[in-house]
């Protein structure tokens, strides 16, 4: 038996409209209501947030967001605030490595995002990892290792309670390949473990859960969530299909 209690999580990236998300939201949670052993997460798109807030209420199944501004207000067209998602869900998904590509997240805004959701009671998964490049490059441990530093500057002891790390190889992400379980834990366990009890201390760097992401399928998950240093999922693509999903949580039980 592990000491950290698994959590399983769902990203559904730029998927499913208000009636799409009702429809899966519907199906998945009668299938996971016996749940209690996984912390049961889904990261829905802005919009749907309300809509998931109403029919999760009275269930296992907590709600985030898949990003947020660090400013509490302002004039920043077309950003979400941690105050805003702070009335509509308990987590929030920082530096996803689409976002780092795509829409120019760096360490540092990572570490502003994380900061601004902690403030106001928002648990941050922070998601690092390396492109296929810096992997064949041998540079997996130098950049996870300055993600994890970077993006955790600054923060408490508490702070560190508050929030998840998500280790996705970006070679892993939607592309079916995904990393052994060997492969994937030696990070976990060698490069980010080690660095989370050196900046938060023994007991809470090794509390602290380390999930992992990328290509995770109700067939691999076993294996992987049963390392020692992987503490759960995070999932795309397969947190789209109720029967793929609640795979996946099966695989962590
Ligand atoms: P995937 O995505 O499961 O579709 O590979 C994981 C993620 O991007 O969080």
């Amino acid at each position: 038996m592990k000491k950290r209690t698994p959590m399983v999580a769902g990203n559904w990236k730029m998927n499913k409209t208000l009636s799409e998300a009702c429809e899966l939201l519907e199906s998945l949670k009668p299938e996971l209501a016996e749940v209690s052993t996984v912390d049961l997460v889904v990261c829905t798109p802005f919009i749907d947030l309300p809509l998931a807030k109403d029919l999760l209420a009275e269930s296992n199944i907590k709600v985030g967001a898949q990003n947020l501004h660090w400013e509490n207000s302002g004039a920043f067209t077309g950003e979400i605030s941690a105050p805003m998602l702070k009335e509509l869900c308990d987590y929030v998904i920082i530096g996803h490595s689409e976002r780092r590509a795509m829409f120019g997240e760096t360490d540092e805004t990572v570490n502003k995002k994380v900061v601004a959701a902690l403030v106001v009671g928002l648990k941050p998964i922070v998601c690092v990892g390396e492109t296929l490049g810096e992997n064949e490059a041998g540079q997996t441990e130098a950049v996870v290792d300055r993600m994890v530093r970077e993006g955790l500057k600054g923060l408490s002891q508490e702070d560190a309670k508050n929030l998840v790390i998500a280790y996705e190889p970006v070679w892993a992400i939607g592309t079916g390949k995904t990393a052994t379980p060997d492969q994937a834990n030696d990070v976990h366990k060698n490069v980010v473990r080690p660095i989370l009890r050196e900046m938060f201390g023994e007991e809470i760097g090794e509390g602290m859960r380390i999930l992992y992401g990328g290509s995770v399928k109700p067939g691999n998950a076993a294996e992987l969530f049963n390392q020692s240093d992987i503490d759960g999922g995070l999932i795309g693509g397969a947190s789209l299909k109720t029967a793929d999903f609640v795979g996946i949580v099966q695989g962590a039980l």
